[in-house]
Order: structure tokens, then sequence, then C-alpha cells
């Protein structure tokens, strides 16, 4: 089914003018009597079309309409156990015991008018209903997987209570997608940046299908690619997608933009900065030698693809702004400054499962679909210290090694991320009989959803062996390897 994230700040003519089958009021971290509680149009509740609150949602509900919100003597957080007390289309087909995630300080300590009990917890109302109304609301978190028949509820809400039809297919997807991007850009063209990861592959893919070889991408060499991607990533897009790829080979620009930075920032806005540049330069180039070519005649209208995902959308419409920048993300495909290029972003409504999927539906090959998030700075912001073309291919080796051993043990889909980080530390080891002096490797590997929070991953201890030996045998200036144990958060996943 489409859905789509609004911030509770959203106009009651925008959620009108979405007509939407119905409306989920989700969780947050504040009370109802918070100053800066978010607060939705009351009048949500009134439209007509069913609504289910979940968490701080339930709180609003019962706030709103007239019941009282508490707060609770007993914080109710992580497993709870949830008795259904009433016969309601919300838990139809589950038992009467549920094992729930609770997550809240308040509770509802009188229902508004109307209302029912429908589950309940040894401390707290867990459920209620309004069935004229059709409101609907559980105070415990269906949506996470702590709550193994959450997804039982949200489908009981969205097919049986709604009425809403699951055809939100990928095949559908595509097509529509297709004629849009087709008609949207006309006679024009298109250039698209490509990262070789999967977000920038299935765009340019989508968009070719649209235009054939009005698509243009550029694939950058910024120095701190893995090892032999340059040339892997032109191999596959050429010969197995079919695209249209000018390869940009930028290494020595780039390495001299990095040449004596130390500070991640600073190393993170010169790449940013001379990607723009490289880009810019490449895009207004391709623009030229297209423009005799417009089969137009008239204006020249470029046009710019971007493999931006809905959670960026999400993030950029916060109720509070977008979050403290922790780093600096860049990704690929800065506006070229002086060109009026307009935006097609084929992924904004997608989550990466769902453009895994459409990847997969477009017949993409599956080292391409399944690969791991690889940030734009690439290697530079894994190599602490001063990047430099030598510190480049010792972690390019010790990160092939990483990437094989993984993949080896099958565990390369089970990880989010697993790669190897350089250190600025020189410890003493002993090789054969001599005496070594050489650089500290660590290993990262983390499970995480979608790279927000991350937990380390608890690799077994053959692979850390294999990984550790191999690397201190195998790669020159290494002679250390250790093993990072540190969740995010406290850490972030890139060690820069
Ligand atoms: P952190 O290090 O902030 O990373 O925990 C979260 C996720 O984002 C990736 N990452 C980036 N991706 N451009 C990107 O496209 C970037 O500048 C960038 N920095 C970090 C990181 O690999 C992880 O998956």
């Amino acid at each position: 089914m489409f859905s789509v994230v609004l911030p509770c700040t959203t106009s009651l003519n925008k959620v009108r003018e979405l007509n939407p089958k119905g409306i989920i009021l989700s969780g947050g971290p504040c009370s109802v009597y918070d100053a800066q509680a978010p607060a939705a149009d009351p009048a949500v509740l009134a439209m007509g079309v069913p609504v289910l609150g979940i968490c701080y949602g339930l709180q609003f509900i019962t706030h709103h309409l007239g019941g009282k919100v508490v707060s609770a003597p007993a914080r109710e957080y992580g497993h709870a156990q949830v008795t259904v007390v009433a016969e309601t289309p919300l838990f139809r087909g589950l038992p009467r015991e549920l094992n729930v995630w609770m997550s809240h300080g308040d509770h509802a300590h009188a229902l508004p008018e109307g209302f029912t009990l429908t589950a309940e917890t040894a401390n707290a109302v867990a459920g209620i209903e309004d069935a004229e109304r059709r409101i609907w609301a559980v105070q415990f978190h269906p949506e996470v997987a702590h709550t193994p028949q959450g997804m039982e509820l949200l489908k009981n809400f969205v097919v049986d209570i709604c009425g809403a039809k699951a055809d939100w297919t990928p095949e559908h997807f595509i097509q529509t997608t297709v004629e849009r991007i087709r008609e949207q850009v006309g006679d024009g063209h298109a250039i698209c940046g490509l990262s070789g990861g999967v977000d920038s592959s299935v765009a340019a893919v989508l968009v070719a299908k649209a235009i054939g070889d009005r698509l243009t991408c550029i694939f950058v060499n910024n120095g701190v690619l893995r090892k032999d991607e340059f040339q892997k990533v032109q191999t596959t897009m050429r010969e197995q997608l079919g695209l249209n790829v000018v390869a940009v080979d930028a290494s020595e620009r780039f390495l001299a933009k990095l040449s004596g930075v130390t500070d991640p920032e600073k190393k993170r806005k010169a790449i940013g900065g001379e990607f723009i540049a490289v880009f810019d330069d490449e895009a207004k180039r391709i623009f030229e030698s297209e423009k005799g070519l417009s089969r137009s005649g008239g204006e020249e209208i470029a046009w710019l693809v971007q493999g931006t995902l809905y959670p960026d959308v999400i993030e950029s419409s916060s109720v509070h702004g977008p979050s403290h920048t922790i780093k600096s993300h860049h990704n690929v495909g800065g506006l070229p400054a002086d060109m009026k290029l307009k935006l097609i972003e084929p992924l904004r409504d997608l989550f990466k499962d769902e453009v895994r999927r459409i990847g997969r539906d477009l017949g993409m090959p599956e080292d391409i679909i399944e690969r791991q998030p690889f940030p734009g700075p690439g290697l530079a912001v894994r190599i602490l210290g001063e990047v430099t073309a030598e510190r480049v291919a010792i972690l390019q080796e010790a990160d092939q090694i990483v990437v094989d051993e993984i993949k080896r043990a099958g565990l390369y889909r089970k990880v989010w991320q697993s790669f190897a980080v350089l250190l600025p530390v020189k410890s003493v080891g002993v090789m054969g009989d001599q005496r070594t002096y050489a650089n500290t490797c660590a290993i990262r590997a983390v499970e995480s959803e979608d790279g927000m929070t991350a937990d380390w991953a608890p690799l077994p201890f053959e692979v850390l062996r294999t990984i550790s030996s191999r690397i201190v045998s195998e790669v020159r200036g290494i002679n250390r390897v250790v093993y990072d144990i540190t969740s995010k958060p406290p850490g972030t996943i890139e060690w820069e």
C-alpha cells in the first residue's frame, strides 16, 4: 500500500487533498502536557476516515476528545504482556494475550465519551476504540519487531478497517514512474551521478528505461574508492545495465585537495566541494555537446537525476527542523551551480528495501542490489589522519580482505556494513624473526535496519581470526588488527 509520512503540523487541507483511506497518528517522545508537544489538527479525528493512534497517538486522542491523560506511577518500557478484553476488528485473529513493546511514561486514565477499553496491561490502558467515530488506538508499538503480531494488527487496520488494497507493487511503480519521467523530460537530456551503489544505479536504470541514451551517467573516481572499483563499476554499468557512462578519473585532483587535511569535517567538505566542481565541468561538457542534437530544436531542457530516498524526504520536513549536523553527508550530484537543472528523483517515495525490490524487478544483478552502503567520501573517512595515495592503497587491500571473508562466511547480507578502518597508530610486532613497527587496522561490522542506529555485529571468532591473520600477513603496512565493539549511538558507523 502507498503511504506518506507527514509532520503533525500538516494542514487539514493538505491531508484532505491526499484523500487518505486512513490515518495513523504515530508515537513520539513528548507528553501531551509539554509545551513542545506535537499537536495535529484535532479535526483529523473528525474527517470520517478511520484513525489509528499509536502510543503518544493514543494519548493525543484521549486528551483532545475529553478524556484524561496522567503521568503513570510506573513507567512502562520494554517487553510487556497485553490482554485483549473486547471483540474488536483491530485485534481480529490475534490471541487474547499479546507480547508487545511499550515505551511510555504517561497513560490514559479516563477515556473520552464514546470510547471503550479493548486491551490492558497490569498497569495501564493498552487499547481503546470508538467504533462509531471509527477511531482505534493502542498504547504499545505494533510497528516494531519486538511486537511479533504487530504486522497483523496493522494489516487489520489498513486492509479490513480502512479497506485499502495492496496494489502498490513494484511493477505498478516501475510502469507509472517510467511513464511520468518520459512525459516530464520530453525531448530533453538528463545526467546522473553514479556512485556504484544501489540507489543511484536503480535511479539511473529507471530513467534510462524512460529516455534511453538521452541519459548520460557520470562516474567519478575520487581517489578514495574501493580496490578496482573504478574499473568494475564501469564494466557493470555499461555491460550489464546498458547505461551510457562517462567515467572521469579525478583521483589526483581529489588527493591534492586532501593533502595535509586531517580534520574529519574538512575532509568531507574538501571531497564534497571537489565533487561538485568535477561534476559541474562534465555536465557542462555533456550538455554542450548534446545541445546540437536536441530534437526539440528549442531551448535546452536539462535534468539531473538523484537517488534521493524517502527517509531523506522525511528528515528534511521534520517538525523541529533537520537534526543537528553530526557529519555533513554529501551525496553524489550536488546541483551544478550555474546550470538550470531540474531534478528527477524517481526513488523519493521509497525506502531502501523497496529500492532493492524495484532493482530486482528491473533485472539488475544481485551484486549491485545487495551492496552494503558505502559513504560518498569513501575511504577518506576510514583513514584517520591524512589521506595519501599510499594509505589509500593499504586500506584498499585490507578492505578487500574484509569483504571477501564476510562474503565467504555468508554474512554479507546479514550485516548492514562491514569494513576496515586505518588508524594513525603504529605499534610494535614481530613477524618471522623481524621486529615490525606498522599501522593498526580496526574492523567494524554493524547490524542495522536503516543506518540511523546500529549494533556492533557479534562476528564469529573464526571469521575474525581469518580476517586478522590474512590482513597482517597479506597487507604490507599493517601489523595489528582490532575489532570495534561500539554501537550507534553513542558511536557512529563510520569513524569520521
Ligand atoms: P554514520 O557514520 O553517520 O553513518 O553512522 C550512517 C550511514 O551513512 C553512511 N554515510 C554516508 N553516506 N554520504 C553517504 O552517502 C556520506 O557522506 C556518508 N557518511 C556516512 C554510512 O556509511 C552509514 O551507512
